[in-house]
């Protein structure tokens, strides 16, 4: 972790998280620009008697091509934490700044804007649209982003090659295997070309083999440069990436440096179609 004045974002804003973290962010070594900047950060959901308070003062920067873990107990907030990271759920408090931007100062057009451009989401349990082909699966953040039939066509046909399912196109979800299912849920992640992957235990409901394949393409969409921040609970996967955030009872508890990362690619899986380097295009809001 690189030495960053204590308790100061990039942006300026002081840090004055009540979690027993360390008074440094997390930051990561190296210049690359902070691409997620949390502070402070609480979620409650619900109100009254029912409020549950998911998160209670996360801080940590994340910077452009980290591969970062998250992990903790059951209900520690993980998942909490990953959907406001993917701009899913808003913040109950504190400050979120992705790419610099303050995201509480977004409405919500410009925020489903900037998630559909810059950030892939992956889920444990695929969420693909059972009574659709995988080709219209990995066409639907085009769809959100106002891309034309034939382009949206040309690009999930390409992510969907790249990940060995060029042949099974128009194949439904339930004509699938997990790890093909999930392969696909990559494609849909991956077709609008995101700065960000967020994957929320994506290794869980796959055999061994599938799981490694996955983390292996996560650790080469780090290599090309992209910023991936995955939930598990597995230590194996967790040392695919070269930071792990430890959050405990929705604080961030400690923060672990990988020391010799898993470097295992993905064999069989081409991901040059995105090989240029993640640019830094705007927010199109
Ligand atoms: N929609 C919701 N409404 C109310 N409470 C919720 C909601 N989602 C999560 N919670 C609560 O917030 C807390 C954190 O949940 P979260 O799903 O973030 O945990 P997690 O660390 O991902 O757990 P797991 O490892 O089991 O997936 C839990 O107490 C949970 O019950
Ligand atoms: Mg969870």
């Amino acid at each position: 972790m690189s030495g960053v004045a204590c308790c100061v974002f990039g942006r300026g804003f002081a840090m004055t998280s009540s979690a027993p973290a360390p008074c440094h962010p997390p930051r990561p070594a190296g210049d690359a620009a902070p691409v997620i900047e949390v502070a402070d950060l609480v979620k409650v959901y619900g109100t009254g008697d029912n409020a549950v308070t998911a998160l209670r003062g996360v801080s940590f920067a994340i910077r452009q091509g980290e591969f970062v873990s998250i992990m903790g107990q059951s209900g520690s907030g993980k998942s909490t934490l990953l959907h406001v990271l993917a701009c899913l759920h808003r913040p109950t408090g504190g400050r979120y700044l992705f790419e610099g931007r303050a995201i509480e100062e977004l409405d919500d057009r410009e925020l489903s804007a900037l998630r559909g451009r810059r950030i892939g989401m992956v889920f444990q349990r695929f969420n693909l649209l059972p009574a659709e082909n995988i080709m219209v699966n990995a066409e639907l953040p085009l769809v959100y982003a106002r891309v034309a039939p034939a382009e949206r066509r040309r690009r999930s046909t390409a992510a969907l090659s790249a990940m060995g399912l060029g042949e099974r196109l128009e194949h439904l979800p339930t004509q699938l295997s997990g790890g093909q299912l999930q392969r696909a849920a990559i494609a849909r992640a991956l077709v609008a070309d995101p700065a960000v992957i967020l994957a929320d235990e994506p290794t869980g409901n796959l055999d061994s083999e599938s799981g490694r394949l996955v983390m292996g393409i996560f650790r080469s969409l780090h290599r090309m440069g992209r910023t991936v921040i995955q939930v598990t609970h597995d230590r194996e996967k967790a040392i695919y990436a070269d930071r792990i955030l430890h959050i405990k009872d929705g604080r961030l508890d400690r923060e672990e440096t990988v020391e010799n990362p898993v470097q295992e690619m993905a064999a069989g899986i081409d991901l040059s179609y995105l090989a240029h380097e993640a640019d830094g295009e705007d927010d199109g809001a």
